[in-house]
């Protein structure tokens, strides 16, 4: 069981569908979560809103800087911070306008990046409570095996650079102790995928709650020695 006795984490895209079980495990382990989500809409079905201890923050823009910069500034010094916002797009190249790719580097790689950027920020404020934080990504499979991106190019890209950002932060940070690490799911079991594959071997895809688990743990003091890691989630799919 990991423990993280009330410090303070942020998580990204906490309303989707990894992030609710990504809460659910972090609630668990004692964290206290505070959670961004951009359209309203997902937050009627977000099992965690009666939770005092999950403070969401609605209608942010996390590729949008001086939001980001806000959001963060606002907050208590934090432990960790998730960074689960991001979304899928495929398409044949010939069909991919710099817009469209544009829109997934920033959807996945920029706002990465900016909430890593915040997150380091608030962990170095914490003063006095000792060294050290987390940081955890998501990436995606094609981004370690990039072959599997055909057909979805600009997606395979952006969460490739997830990949890099991931591991050349979590070697400029290695002197603060705060590991930077990232996950690679395949296919996550979620009601969007089964929609769009009612056909598939939806078993074999890996459960929410599955990962939340590994996520949450890479959050946690009580990973004490991981970093740089960009983790394969692949199930048995
Ligand atoms: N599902 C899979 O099979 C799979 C596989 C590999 C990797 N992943 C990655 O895992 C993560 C979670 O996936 P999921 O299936 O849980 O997706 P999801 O339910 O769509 O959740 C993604 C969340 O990211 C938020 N988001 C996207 N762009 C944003 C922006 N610019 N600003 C603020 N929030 C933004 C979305 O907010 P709104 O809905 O409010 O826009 C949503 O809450 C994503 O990064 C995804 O790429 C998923």
């Amino acid at each position: 069981m990991v423990a993280f006795s009330g410090a303070h984490v942020v998580v990204t895209g906490g309303t989707g569908a990894l992030g609710s079980a990504v809460v659910a495990a972090l609630r668990a382990a004692g964290a206290e979560c505070h959670v961004t989500n951009f359209v309203a809409a997902e937050l009627d079905s977000f099992a965690h809103k009666g939770d005092p201890r999950v403070h969401v923050t609605g209608g942010l823009d996390l590729a949008d800087e001086a939001a980001v910069r806000r959001y963060y500034e606002g907050l208590p010094p934090l432990w960790a911070s998730v960074h689960l916002a991001g979304g899928f797009a495929m398409a044949p190249v010939v069909e991919i306008s710099a817009a469209d790719f544009e829109a997934q580097f920033r959807m996945n790689a920029l706002s990465c990046f900016l909430c890593s950027a915040a997150a380091v920020r608030s962990i170095r404020s914490r003063q006095g409570a000792g060294k050290g934080g987390r940081i955890v990504n998501v990436s995606a499979r094609p981004a370690l095996e990039p072959r599997l991106g055909a057909g979805m190019t600009a997606y395979a890209a952006s969460k490739a650079a997830v990949a890099a950002l991931t591991q050349a932060l979590g070697e400029e940070l290695v002197g603060e102790e705060i590991w930077v690490n990232a996950v690679a799911p395949s296919i996550l079991d979620t009601p969007a995928n089964r929609a769009a594959m009612p056909g598939a071997a939806h078993e074999r895809w890996v459960a929410p709650a599955a990962a939340a688990g590994l996520i949450a743990f890479l959050a946690s003091p009580d990973n004490r020695a991981t970093r740089g890691a960009v983790i394969p989630l692949y199930g048995g799919s």
